[in-house]
């Protein structure tokens, strides 16, 4: 069986730690899309480990995990996330499988992407790690690739190549020095050598793993309306969020992928800039955001709060073909004397059911709420549905109906034990 995972809203759902319970039947654990921007927490006895690069399925001993071909990689990001493990006493040799194909991120990304957020027109509010640029490259065709990196005459070529031209943009665009050939040849020609040994045909390693009869689960980085297609653009990740970004972004066709689950938060969070039609007053905002801890696991910043949005839920079923739901942070809405969920938008005296594609609408549009009444009670020790407060039972089964797909996990803490399975 082979499953994809993807974020419903706008990332940070808690995918990491649906991956590593999930993980824990699975032989194969792949990032198809993203990079360091992502941030996935998997907290195990009490320790945190957040992954940026590396698949959540890390911690369980025997798994093999894969960043495939869809990723973009900063070679120093990831160096740092092995040696972390390292020190943990997490063995990544012979587990961790990189694509040969896959971009790599260099600093002159990095510093386009600050460059570009600092003193360009549109603040999108990035983490600056430099995915917009290494994806633009990617697709101008002028990207850098892992197999590049482990040959001198390729990376010569293509770095020089691109240096001509970017230094160029930075001067004089940007007033910025741009970027010294010989330093950076040779600073990633090391980071080739450090990675050759975790380099191969990942295409291919999980053809022969699906031939095997072997689970793979695919790990979704950011969430649906971070996709760069259907999420609201421009306020979007610049890759393919959405269940089929794990096909181009690993080689695996679709007619291999057999389930796709949705990671959701009880209510919604958004980092960065761009439109959040059921997004919180900033008094209640400020309150559930200190309650949940709501800060980026990769930038730190503070994540925007709002209600549970079922126009989002019911838009990120329909384009991920999601057959379940891992609802998480049931904990944070514990003592509300109310919770409401939006499920529809008003406009112009329009009303909209669907997800509107006009980023205008978006914008400026008024959620319409259904009320539910909370339940006064903590919950974060409960581990079997039956003894859920009554109230919180009535909202997971609202939300099921309303998003139109069954809730299959309910999390009610950050540890792998805090989880009520319902079926
Ligand atoms: P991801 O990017 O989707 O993997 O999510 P993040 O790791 O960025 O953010 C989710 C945060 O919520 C992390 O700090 C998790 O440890 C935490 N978390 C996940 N599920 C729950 C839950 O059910 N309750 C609480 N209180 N925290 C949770
Ligand atoms: P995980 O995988 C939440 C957001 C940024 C910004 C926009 C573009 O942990 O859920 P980028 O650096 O990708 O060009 O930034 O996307 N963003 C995320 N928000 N979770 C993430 O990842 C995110 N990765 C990027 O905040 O709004
Ligand atoms: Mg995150």
């Amino acid at each position: 069986m082979n499953t994809v995972i993807i974020g419903a809203q706008w990332g940070d759902e808690g995918k990491g730690k649906i991956i590593d319970i999930l993980s824990d039947k699975a032989d194969y654990i792949v990032r198809y899309q993203g990079g360091s921007n992502a941030g996935h927490t998997v907290v195990v006895n009490g320790k945190e480990y957040i992954f940026h690069l590396i698949p959540s399925g890390i911690l369980r001993a025997k798994k093999v995990c894969c960043i495939g071909n869809g990723v973009t990689i900063d070679p120093q990001a990831l160096i740092k996330e092995i040696s972390g493990l390292r020190e943990a006493g997490i063995a990544v040799d012979n587990r961790l499988k990189i694509s040969y194909l896959a971009h790599i991120i260099l600093p002159y990304h990095k510093v386009l992407d600050e460059l570009r957020e600092t003193k360009g027109v549109r603040k999108i509010g990035t983490t600056r790690r430099g995915i917009g640029p290494c994806y633009a490259d990617k697709i101008n065709r002028c990207g850098i690739r892992v197999v590049d990196l482990l040959n001198p005459a390729s990376l010569r070529e293509k770095l020089n190549d691109n240096l001509k031209e970017k230094n160029e943009i930075f001067k004089k665009v940007y007033r910025h020095p741009g970027f010294d050939f010989n330093s950076l040849y040779k600073e990633y020609l090391n980071y080739g050598k450090i990675i050759s040994p975790y380099a191969c045909n990942t295409a291919s390693l999980l053809d022969k793993a699906i031939k095997n009869k072997k689970d793979i689960l695919f790990e979704g980085a950011q969430g649906t309306f971070l996709d760069i297609d259907f999420g609201t653009y421009p306020y979007v990740t610049s890759s393919s969020t959405t269940s089929g970004g794990s096909s181009i972004g690993t080689g695996v066709a679709p007619l291999n992928i057999n389930n796709v689950i949705g990671v959701a938060k009880a209510y919604t969070t958004r980092v960065g800039e761009g439109p959040f039609p059921s997004e919180f007053p900033p008094v209640f905002g400020k309150f559930i955001r200190e309650k949940g801890s709501e800060f980026g696991s990769t930038t730190g910043r503070p994540r925007r709060c709002g209600w549970f949005d079922s126009v989002m839920i019911k838009e990120a079923v329909l384009l991920n073909g999601i057959s379940e739901l891992a609802l998480t942070k049931l904990d944070i809405l514990d003592g509300l004397k109310e919770i409401k969920v939006a499920y529809a938008y008003k406009y112009k005296g329009k009303t909209f059911t669907e997800f509107p594609c006009d980023s205008m609408v978006l914008k400026n549009a008024k959620p319409v709420y259904k009320e539910f009444p909370g339940w006064n009670k903590s919950i974060d020790k409960i581990r079997c549905y039956a003894d859920l407060p009554k109230n919180a039972k009535a909202y997971i089964s609202a939300l099921a109906d309303i998003s139109g797909v069954r809730i299959s996990m309910v999390s009610v803490g950050s540890g792998r034990e805090d989880t009520i399975f319902l079926d």
